[in-house]
């Protein structure tokens, strides 16, 4: 059986394709497809269309996260593919923001639950391990073996009224029984990228591929990129799409240490396996 992942939204773009601060991948396997994340606008609808994808013909949609630049476009995804099954972490649609001295930024989704309610088939509030597909689980909560108390000092959620730092249990990631081992689909790692690595390993073996934001930029310490860029080592993927908040940094090493096993990923990559 081949496994299709197809880039929709990304923050680069190849030839047609439009770029945006955001993750889209539609996921075809075994007659079925998925679509993970919706990027920030409708730029998915645009870059679908370019692909010769027909969004009326997918079978469901999951969100990573509640962030507005991996959940912006749902509306518009759902406005065009008709009603579909959309699977989520219930926490994903607390208000989220960033925070950072006098600046306060929602970041949140940017609809109510009701508009989602009201064009979705049903919405799938997920919490533990959940296979969507034969052979593809949306993980549910990642447990946070390593660097347990790690929080994010500008990205918060509000919660029956308190605003706290977010603990992102809402992150959420793919897991597919690939021919080669198991390809990870993350979108922006939040719940460490570390973290969802070994649950998957210690869910279905050997990891073939890691593709996705890995949350590595905006101000990642070189200690972090180099711990996490050493587990990937350890865990030998045979290939390696960094997209999105991966950084142009920690890119870049992985490009210098795992050659040509690394494909900076962008709207319009098509990757199969
Ligand atoms: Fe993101
Ligand atoms: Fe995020």
């Amino acid at each position: 059986m081949q496994i299709r992942i197809r880039i929709l939204c990304e923050n680069q773009a190849s030839g047609a394709f439009k770029g945006e601060h955001g993750f889209s991948a539609l996921i075809e396997m075994g007659g079925k497809s998925l679509v993970f994340d919706s990027g920030q606008s409708d730029t998915i609808l645009q870059n679908a269309l370019i692909s010769g994808v027909n969004l009326r013909e997918i079978d469901g949609i999951a969100l990573s996260h509640g962030h507005f630049d991996h959940s912006g476009g749902l509306l518009s995804l759902l406005d065009v593919s008709g009603p579909k099954k959309v699977y989520l972490h219930s926490h994903a649609l607390e208000p989220k923001y960033f925070i950072s001295g006098k600046v306060k930024r929602f970041i949140g989704t940017p609809f109510t639950r009701d508009a989602l309610e009201s064009l979705s088939r049903e919405l799938v509030f997920t919490k533990d391990m959940l296979e969507i597909i034969p052979g593809l689980h949306l993980s549910g909560e990642i447990p946070r073996v390593n660097d347990p108390d790690y929080r994010e000092e500008t990205l918060f959620r509000e919660i029956k009224g308190n605003i706290e730092p977010d603990p992102f249990t809402d992150d959420q990631s793919i897991f597919i029984e690939g021919p080669e081992g198991v390809i990870v689909i993350t979108g922006c790692a939040h719940a460490g990228l570390i973290n969802i690595i070994s649950y998957a390993e210690d869910a279905f073996g050997k990891i073939s591929a890691i593709v996705g934001g890995m949350h590595l930029g905006m101000g990642m310490s070189t200690e972090k990129i180099n711990e996490s860029l050493d587990y990937i080592e350890s865990v030998c993927p045979l290939r390696i799409v960094p997209c999105h908040c991966t950084g142009l940094k920690a890119t870049a090493r992985m490009l210098e240490r795992f050659k040509n096993r690394t494909i900076p990923g962008h709207a319009g990559l098509l990757l199969c396996f």
